[in-house]
């Protein structure tokens, strides 16, 4: 159970169908359209949606608005330095801002990054750096049904072929994304990290985590990795940091807040180029474009996070939710990771081809059905189009992701979301298949007008 109770409540919309019919349409079939004021339950992200405590709050109200020198900054700071052991902790506003900081500093144009998966903004602010983004998960992820405990990792046999190939003085980075959001929310295993950390300093390139959930990993570690079974997540989130070069985070999801990140680093000629774009695009060295009452807000989430009986509970409630969906019938990616679940549509709906999207059918199913709102990540969000709009190469596969916000839903919330799914999987084959009538052509899942076909 969890281990707090709830003090402050907000009402959720309780919307008709004919309301959510007429809501979808306006916003185009496309769930970034829709107002919060129609949605009732709002899976779509766990980044800055979670809950604070009553200890983040009273935090708040100390908070140092000073321009420089903030004492908010130095308590963010040590709790920051204490987790990571970076000497170099920069502030950002959230994860993106850390990317492109640290991007122009570290990467030259035509050169390579290398990740376990770059979640989609990590894999922008690579291209926008003139570089390519290149993904080299484990041959044991593209099994989304096997039980494989740590289909997260990086394929350390490809990463050291990378690191030997004629192109080896090209790869300036490798990110190792904790936990794999692109793939499937799934854990990296310490020995995976710490075999990854090895190759790379042999061959002199820096490798950095993407940590925006470095305690949930750390707490799948203690569940399924056996070496680390009387580990304290805290203490395997430090023993991660400790083999790696630095970190982007953003803190929007670790740091149970709704704004925040920041950037570490070892190195003090990278630091020190770093801090002259914080300082010229994001703000000066104590602040980088949080107030005050964030940077003592993240201070005190960061302490929270890395509870056990705060994590045990929210890994449980996803589990609860996968045995629901389960039970309905539907699969999901397994094994079931913490802050999402992520529904198999292309076997829900077999009548729907790629080129209809699947996922974003059933992710307009759902919202129909009950107002829930998830994130398609098929298709849509990662097949190639031409320049005509038209399919040309499907994703591997057809999903749909539904992102748990932190201390914010109750059990009733989940199974409610759990019966309108087995509402759906009774007739499939109603769910009809979309085609896109307006696409922008970079990061089309965001702006696509749809309807459906
Ligand atoms: N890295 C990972 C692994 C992420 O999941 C995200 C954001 C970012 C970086 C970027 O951080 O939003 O603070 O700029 N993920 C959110 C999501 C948006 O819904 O998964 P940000």
């Amino acid at each position: 159970m969890e281990a707090y109770r709830i003090k402050v409540v907000e009402p959720i919309p309780i919307t008709g169908r004919d309301q959510r019919e007429e809501a979808l349409a306006r916003a185009g079939y496309n769930m970034f359209n829709l107002r919060s004021g129609e949605v009732t339950i709002d899976l779509l992200t766990d980044s800055g949606t979670g809950a604070l405590s009553v200890a983040q709050q009273a935090a708040a109200a100390i908070g140092d608005e000073t321009y420089a020198g903030s004492t908010s900054f130095y308590r963010f700071h040590d709790v920051i330095t204490d987790l990571t052991s970076y000497p170099h902790i920069l502030p950002v506003h959230q994860g993106r801002a850390a990317e492109r900081i640290l991007f122009s500093a570290l990467l030259e144009p035509g050169h390579i990054v290398i990740s376990n998966t770059h979640f989609d903004t990590t894999r922008a602010n690579v291209q926008l750096a003139g570089c390519e983004a290149r993904d080299l998960p484990c041959p044991e992820a593209k099994d989304i049904d096997g039980p494989y405990p740590f289909k997260g990792n990086i394929d350390l046999a490809a990463l050291e072929e990378a690191l030997k190939s004629p192109d080896a003085d090209k790869v300036d980075l490798v990110i190792m994304t904790i936990t794999n959001n692109g793939g499937g929310g799934q854990p990296v295993s310490m020995a995976n990290l710490k075999a990854t950390a090895a190759l790379c300093r042999r061959h002199g390139v820096p490798m950095f985590l993407d940590a925006a959930r470095f305690a949930e990993n750390a707490w799948l570690v203690t569940q399924r990795e056996a070496e680390y079974k009387n580990n304290t997540p805290r203490e395997i989130a430090q023993a991660a940091f400790e083999l790696a070069d630095g970190c982007m985070a953003s803190l929007k999801k670790d740091g149970i807040s709704h704004m925040g990140g920041f950037l570490g680093i070892r190195d003090d000629d990278l630091a020190n180029r770093c801090l002259n774009l914080l300082t010229a695009t994001e703000g000066f060295r104590t602040y980088g474009g949080l107030a005050g009452r964030d940077l003592d807000m993240l201070a005190q989430g960061l302490a929270e996070v890395t509870d056990p009986r705060y994590l045990r509970a929210r890994a449980e409630a996803t589990a609860h939710l996968a045995e629901l969906v389960t039970l309905a019938g539907v699969d999901i990616v397994q094994p079931v990771g913490i802050h999402a679940i992520y529904l198999n549509a292309g076997r829900l709906l077999p009548h729907v081809p790629p080129e209809r999207f699947p996922g974003h059918a059933l992710s307009c199913a759902l919202y129909l059905e009950g107002g829930i709102r998830t994130v398609e990540m098929g298709s849509l969000f990662a097949g190639e189009v031409d320049e005509q709009g038209r399919l040309v190469t499907p994703a591997a596969h057809e999903l749909v992701r539904l992102a748990i916000p932190r201390r914010v839903y109750t059990k009733s919330h989940l199974e409610y979301v759990g019966q309108v799914i087995a509402d759906i999987a009774k007739y499939p084959e109603r769910v009809p298949g979309y085609r896109v009538i307006e696409s922008p052509p970079i990061l089309r899942h965001f702006n696509a007008r749809l309807e459906p076909f």
